[in-house]
């Protein structure tokens, strides 16, 4: 096991284009890190810098303190397992997760068997070690690859996108399984997905990277509250976070809604920049009406007409459409073009008690906890209400040793986590294929 330190890390292929930008991670011993951002941003060309499949065009890798830049993939000690498994057909489960251990000639016959049956316990695969790979279920094929990966006694796991070819339920559990395996061998891990669920279950921190460029490094938690800009905002949360045009006066913010009053300290930190973005999550609103009196009046309602309602029984949506300035609109687009999405219409997307009677068409009083609003630059797309965070790895470290046992329970679970193929939103862009 050991640290992975990226520094500065660029490359650069042939055509001049710079798929990784300057990326710096530093993965502690034992860390799960997780690459994660829309198609083509970068996350599979950085994992493969650090297996060696890759050249590096400048920066340092460096892998249990020791620069491994000009390394050989075979020196560099590392296991990877891909989306596609690339097990041997022909052999027996027994003997692909043996391979690499054969491949090595630096075990003898009993030293192997032990590893191998050491591996298929830890997976669960004892009653399969004599089938042959076209026999097992997509996850089963998936733990094999993993096995193989567990023999090596590698410095480090590395994940490109392992469970993408897994339908929905599957992707569940075995996202389940790898964060359990990762917590007990507690070996480094770097995974790269484009799916938010996954990232935000499974990693200590996540690095959300965008055209090469990383926009935020931070616990799952960090990204979800305060996120650094309006990618990072859009991307991470589903349903995505609403954007919607505002202007600022004194501590009150102006949505096409109404008016409603936000933390005298945020409201400082975003004054004398003209019109803004606000983003608001869907669970930040609520129907007044299924709410307690008081707690409605500690925050700011408005009234406004709802276009379209799904009911999903443990909660709902609400859709209500307004209309956006062409400054506004401009940066939205483009966000939904960095996010992979569809153009989305300009709509509120909230997530309502599943106790509300709200129907189409109908008119709502909304609650909205204003204390949770961001308020981003619309030129910039910075986050202007961001707390600041101090000592980023120092919080991140702490958190994620107190990622305590309820976080615990919520990826054991199977029902607890949102499904695996988590949609961006009801009508939105979907980010998990
Ligand atoms: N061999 C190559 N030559 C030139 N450009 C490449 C090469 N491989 C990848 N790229 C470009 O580098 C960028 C990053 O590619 P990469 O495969 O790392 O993306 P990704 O984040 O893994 O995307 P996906 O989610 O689709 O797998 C893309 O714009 C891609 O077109
Ligand atoms: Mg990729």
């Amino acid at each position: 096991m050991a640290a992975i330190e990226m520094n500065h890390i660029v490359k650069k292929y042939g055509d001049g284009f710079a798929a990784v930008n300057d990326v710096t991670i530093d993965v502690a011993d034992g860390e799960f890190i997780i690459l994660v951002g829309p198609s083509g941003c970068g996350k599979s060309t950085l994992l493969r810098m650090i297996v060696g499949l890759e050249d590096i065009t400048s920066g340092d890798m460096v892998i249990g303190g020791e620069r491994v830049n000009d390394k050989a993939p075979r020196d560099r000690d590392l296991a990877m397992v891909f989306q596609n498994y690339a097990l041997y057909p022909h052999l027996t489960v027994y003997e692909n997760i043996a391979f690499p251990l054969r491949l090595s000639k630096q075990f003898n016959g009993k030293e192997i068997d032990e590893k191998v049956r050491n591996a298929s316990s830890t997976l669960e695969l004892d009653e399969h070690l004599e089938r042959k790979p076209a026999n097992l279920s997509g996850g089963q094929r998936q733990r094999v690859a993993m096995g193989r990966a567990i023999v090596r006694d590698a410095k480090a796991f590395l994940f490109d996108e392992p469970l993408s070819n897994l339908d929905a339920k599957l992707r569940g559990q075995m996202r389940t399984e790898i964060s359990r395996l990762q917590k007990k061998l507690g070996i480094t891990t770097v995974y790269v997905t484009h799916d938010q669920t996954e990232a935000m279950t499974l990693g200590d921190r996540v690095a959300v990277l965008r055209r090469g460029i990383m926009e935020q490094l931070a616990t799952p938690r960090e990204l979800y509250e305060n996120p650094v800009n309006l990618f990072v905002a859009g991307f991470i949360g589903s349903p995505p976070m609403n954007f919607l045009p505002a202007t600022l006066e004194g501590d009150m913010v102006e949505l096409p809604f109404g008016k409603v009053r936000i933390p005298a300290d945020k409201a400082e930190r975003a004054h004398g920049r003209g019109l803004l973005i606000a983003g608001v999550r869907p669970e930040h609103f609520e129907d007044a009406s299924v709410m307690d009196a008081d707690k409605v009046a500690e925050g700011s309602t408005f009234r406004a007409t709802v276009d379209v309602t799904e009911w999903l029984g443990d909660q709902q949506y609400a859709y209500i459409p307004f209309e956006a300035p062409p400054e506004v609109q401009e940066q939205l687009t483009q966000l939904e073009r960095d996010l992979d999405g569809e153009s989305l219409r300009t709509q509120l997307v909230v997530s309502l008690d599943s106790a509300s009677w709200i129907r189409d068409g109908e008119e709502i009083e909304l609650y909205i906890n204003a204390a949770k609003m961001h308020l981003f630059d619309p030129s910039t797309g910075e986050n202007l209400t961001a707390a600041a965070s101090g000592d980023e790895g120092a919080a991140s470290r702490r958190s994620s040793t107190t990622r305590g046992e309820g976080d615990r329970v919520a990826t054991d679970g199977a029902s607890t986590s949102s499904p695996a193929g988590a949609h961006r939103g009801p009508g939105g862009a979907t980010s998990a294929t």
